[in-house]
């Protein structure tokens, strides 16, 4: 959710920490602000909305300092507003935070009776108010820090700096990420590692229960009661340059047109094409334990839940296992039936997302074995499974998900295949065949990309559309669901996704002159029946847009407008299906001038239940 950043060293804090939140913006956009020590002092600068609201605000009142924290807000409790931004300044203290304190009622209640004055509706500042509590009591902000996390509940990464202790920071993590940066004697404490990228690449992260106290000297980290904690840095191979524009008007649409890449990188050096053969080097599993899996369950949230919905088709099609889907945030309160032969597979771009979190946490504790599919390298979700496969998309940075989708697809074929290699459902030849099939994927993507001038032009005539279906058949209808997700998401149309077999049973009661129908109509094994859900809908005078396959000339007779494909086999094609209607939502949202990156209420990575 809120980005978080601190830094503290020889040098100006404040490029520093409003560079870091320019790339952490992406978590939230309610408000920003910094604080810094300066002068003996702490000064704070924060205002509601975006950033370049409070690069103004610094450029009218600038401060100066070499240790500090900055805060960009996605609001949980309190309404977005200036006294809501953090930091929260209270006494001595101020605090940025990311996530809830759960027991913030009871814990002000108390701060109140004591005559302590509060100033925002955040839950927040009762953790600025508990550390400056302590330190008037003469504690450090090291132990003011430890005592304040045995008082609070919750899910929380907060960082914190006093005057008392110029060049100190104190940071602490709970169910909420936070990576350290480690320079040239100087240190960046971030929710993640893209705000000091430009700075550092070698990279430490905290465990859940760990505090990090950060001088210019060094750091060091402990668990809550102190005991000291051993950690070895880590390279992270991301290069600053992957987290800009690159010469695209948006994230968003640099981020499309890197899927060629983004798919390419999944599927490098884990394919042995003339063997047959699959292999991950970071899924510590051998063929007997995967032979040993009799039920796959796969829980997700967002985007990425549309991903394991396509790869309930990949598994079960391919290895014959019976697969589950689920939502993140349904599945731990559903009790569900896990045993040693189930194996859970979390999907998560950020790999930060509270619920599916949770529901792996669920499923291990009842004795799945666990593996993730992640974007992030080292987030949470990875090094809480017992194995992971990495989709090596590079950052994203746009909040709607586009090549994190798409190569979240391909780790899932590939996963497919290694899971019917150990069980032996699919001979090497078999699997010699689908290895080409994903290996002609960045190409045929590439050519999706190439008509972006034709989905352009549909997005001009579909503008002002106030609702859209979107159908799609079998391993296709998720990708309904996404194509309308990106619509809401990005231009704030309604959109619904509906299996298009279904249409009869509901939808079609919505039809006239004025509704747009995109059905995904590409040649495949239910062509004819989504053909004939087509024709329904244009008898019924919905204005048709069909996604099909090059080639297939009848489409055009019957749909207002045609995006074509090139022709792929059945797993490969909810890859190719999804191009054109990223390019679609992203056309539309610009033609309404919404904003693109940073959709209004929404954040890239959800990290609170
Ligand atoms: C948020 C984002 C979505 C994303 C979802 C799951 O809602 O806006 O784009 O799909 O979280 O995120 P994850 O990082 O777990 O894939």
């Amino acid at each position: 959710m809120c980005g978080i950043v601190g830094y503290t060293g020889p040098n100006p804090c404040v490029e520093v920490l409003v560079d870091g939140l320019r790339r952490l913006e992406y978590r939230g956009y309610d408000s920003a602000g910094i604080a810094v020590l300066s002068d003996g002092d702490i000064s704070v600068r924060k205002s509601k909305g975006k950033i370049s609201r409070l690069t103004d605000l610094i450029a009218r009142e600038p401060v100066s300092g070499t240790c500090g924290v900055g805060h960009t807000r996605w609001a949980t409790h309190g309404r977005p507003s200036d006294e809501n931004a953090h930091p929260h300044r209270v006494g001595r203290v101020a605090v940025i935070h990311n996530g809830i304190v759960e027991n913030h009622r009871t814990l002000k209640e108390r701060l109140l009776s004591k005559g302590r004055v509060f100033c925002s509706e955040t839950d927040t500042e009762v953790i600025s108010h508990l550390l400056d509590e302590h330190l008037d009591a003469g504690m450090s902000l090291e132990d003011a820090a430890r005592r304040t996390v045995s008082e609070i509940r919750g899910s929380y990464a907060f960082l914190a700096v006093t005057d008392k202790e110029p060049g100190t920071l104190v940071g602490v993590r709970l169910n909420c990420p936070m990576v350290v940066g480690l320079g040239e004697g100087e240190y960046f404490l971030a929710s993640d590692l893209t705000a000091f990228l430009s700075h550092t690449r070698d990279v430490l992260f905290l465990e859940d229960g760990e505090m990090v106290v950060a001088t210019p000297d060094g750091i060091r980290i402990t668990d809550f009661v102190g005991k000291p904690r051993k950690r070895k840095p880590q390279r992270i191979d991301w290069s600053p340059v992957m987290a800009e524009k690159g010469g695209y008007r948006h994230f968003m649409l640099k981020e499309i047109h890197e899927q060629p890449r983004a798919i390419l990188d999944t599927l490098a050096g884990r394919m042995l094409p003339e063997e047959g053969e699959v292999f991950f080097e970071t899924l510590p599993l051998s063929d007997a334990q995967l032979a040993a899996v009799r039920k796959v369950i796969v829980v997700a949230c967002g985007t990425s839940w549309h991903a394991a919905l396509v790869g309930k088709f990949m598994i079960e099609g391919l290895s014959r296992i019976p697969v589950e889907v689920d939502l993140g945030s349904e599945y731990r309160y559903r009790d569900p039936v896990v045993d040693e032969g189930t194996l859970c597979v979390s999907i998560s771009q950020s790999g930060e997302t509270a619920d599916t979190l949770a529901g792996m946490r669920e499923a291990k504790a009842k004795a799945a074995t666990t593996i993730s599919i992640c974007n992030v390298v080292a987030s949470t979700v990875a090094r809480e499974s017992d194995g992971v496969i990495y989709t090596h998309a590079g950052p994203e940075i746009g909040v709607a998900s586009t090549k994190a989708f798409t190569t979240q697809l391909a780790a899932l074929y590939l996963m497919a295949l290694r899971l019917a290699q150990a069980r032996k459902i699919l001979t090497p030849k078999e699997i010699a065949l689908h290895l080409t099939e994903l290996s002609d994927l960045p190409r045929k993507v590439e050519d999706c990309l190439k008509r972006e001038g034709e989905v352009a032009a549909v997005a001009k005539k579909y503008k002002d559309a106030q609702d859209f279906l979107f159908l799609g058949r079998g391993i296709s209808y998720p990708i309904a669901l996404e194509g309308a997700l990106k619509l809401k998401e990005i231009s704030y149309i309604h959109a619904e996704g509906y299996p298009a077999g279904e249409m009869k049973h509901g939808p079609i009661a919505l039809i006239d002159e004025r509704m747009p129908v995109l059905v995904l109509c590409a040649k495949g094994e239910s062509y004819e029946k989504t053909f004939s859900n087509l024709e329904e809908a244009h008898a019924r005078g919905g204005m048709v847009i069909a996604v099909g396959t090059e080639g297939d000339d009848i489409l055009a007779g019957k749909a207002s407008d045609v995006l074509y494909l090139p022709a792929c086999g059945r797993f490969a094609r909810p890859i190719l299906e999804v191009v054109p209607l990223q390019l679609l939502a992203y056309h539309m949202a610009v033609l309404k001038g919404t904003d693109v990156d940073q959709p209004r209420n929404l954040a890239k990575s959800v990290t609170v239940e």
